[in-house]
């Protein structure tokens, strides 16, 4: 017993190692997540990364969301094949997907769960599972030099987030939510969450803050706006801005091509206005802590 004990420790020792390893070679790590499902996430994480790259920064799109994996279909990336790489100890590495949106953004890195099962195969997996899954699209990926880090996680704070606030040392958790009361309460979960983690900066997003009236222009507050605002106002972190209902959104993810790439729609225009705010914040904080 002891043997087989002592070897699953070292097992865990190189992993985390690996993990490690990779991680000190990404400038920024940044988590998106939300206390509800069907908020948004997954659309400001993968517009997040766009934007980040039409900005020429070198980024890596982690789907940490084993169960509901969607980022490959909104990146455009469905039915792509995952090569690997033999390293010179005899392992193999995942090397990741890329996509540059044909030339209109620095080439983005996508790894997610939904590459290596089939897209209409659930994954039926628990604890242990999850975090060695976890593990493995952390560490036995070719992640290589980054600028920016940017994690989609499935809702609430289950065993993915655990897995992966303990494996990386996150700079950034960005917290979506929508208007109503029942997603602003869960989401003050999640930045507690995220507090406790101890991630240095925490902010809210606020989506499908209001509807743009297609006929007459008007913005029509479906779901009572504000309510993100307020909730970081009261937890004391930052609020990063609202992004508009917006039809074309949905199209665009359903087309494979993030909104951001739109450019003259109002939700292209709210990410980029965010993901401008976001980098300035993590550039202080940065420069800050190396003083
Ligand atoms: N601002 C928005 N305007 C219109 N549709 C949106 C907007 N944000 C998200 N959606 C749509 O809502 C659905 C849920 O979004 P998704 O990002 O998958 O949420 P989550 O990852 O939180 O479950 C998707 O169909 C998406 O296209
Ligand atoms: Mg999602």
């Amino acid at each position: 017993m002891g043997v087989g004990r002592k070897d699953a420790l070292k097992a865990l020792q190189s992993i985390k190692e690996k993990i490690k390893a990779k991680e000190s070679r990404w400038r920024y790590k940044v988590a998106v997540l939300s206390g509800k499902g069907g908020v948004g996430k997954s659309t400001v994480a993968v517009n997040l990364a766009t934007a980040l790259a039409k900005k020429g920064f070198r980024v890596g799109l982690l789907d940490a969301d084993i169960h509901g994996p969607d980022v490959a279909k909104m990146m455009g990336l469905e039915n792509v094949e995952v090569l690997a790489e033999r390293l010179e100890d005899g392992r193999f590495e995942m090397l990741p997907p890329e996509t540059d949106f044909n030339g209109r953004t620095a080439p983005i890195k996508v790894m997610t769960m939904g590459f290596l099962v089939g897209e209409d195969q659930p994954v039926i997996w628990r604890g242990p599972l999850v975090t060695k899954a976890i593990w493995q699209l952390l560490g036995d990926v070719k992640w290589g030099e980054l600028d920016f880090f940017v994690v989609d996680f499935p809702p609430g704070t289950g065993d993915e987030i655990l897995t992966v606030v303990q494996s990386i040392e996150l700079d950034a958790a960005v917290i979506v939510t929508t208007p109503q009361e029942v997603a602003l309460l869960d989401t003050g979960k999640a930045v507690n969450f995220m507090k406790k983690m101890n991630v240095p900066y925490i902010a809210v997003i606020e989506n499908m803050s209001y509807l743009i009236c297609p006929y007459c222009g008007n913005e029509i507050d479906v779901f009572g706006r504000g309510g993100g605002k307020k909730l970081a106002e009261k937890e004391g972190v930052d609020f990063l801005g609202e992004i508009p209902i917006d039809l074309k959104t949905r199209e665009a993810s359903d087309a494979g091509i993030p909104i951001v790439l739109y450019g003259d729609t109002p939700a292209a225009k709210a990410f980029e206005e965010i993901t401008e705010e976001l980098v300035g914040r993590l550039k202080e904080m940065k420069e800050k802590s190396s003083d």
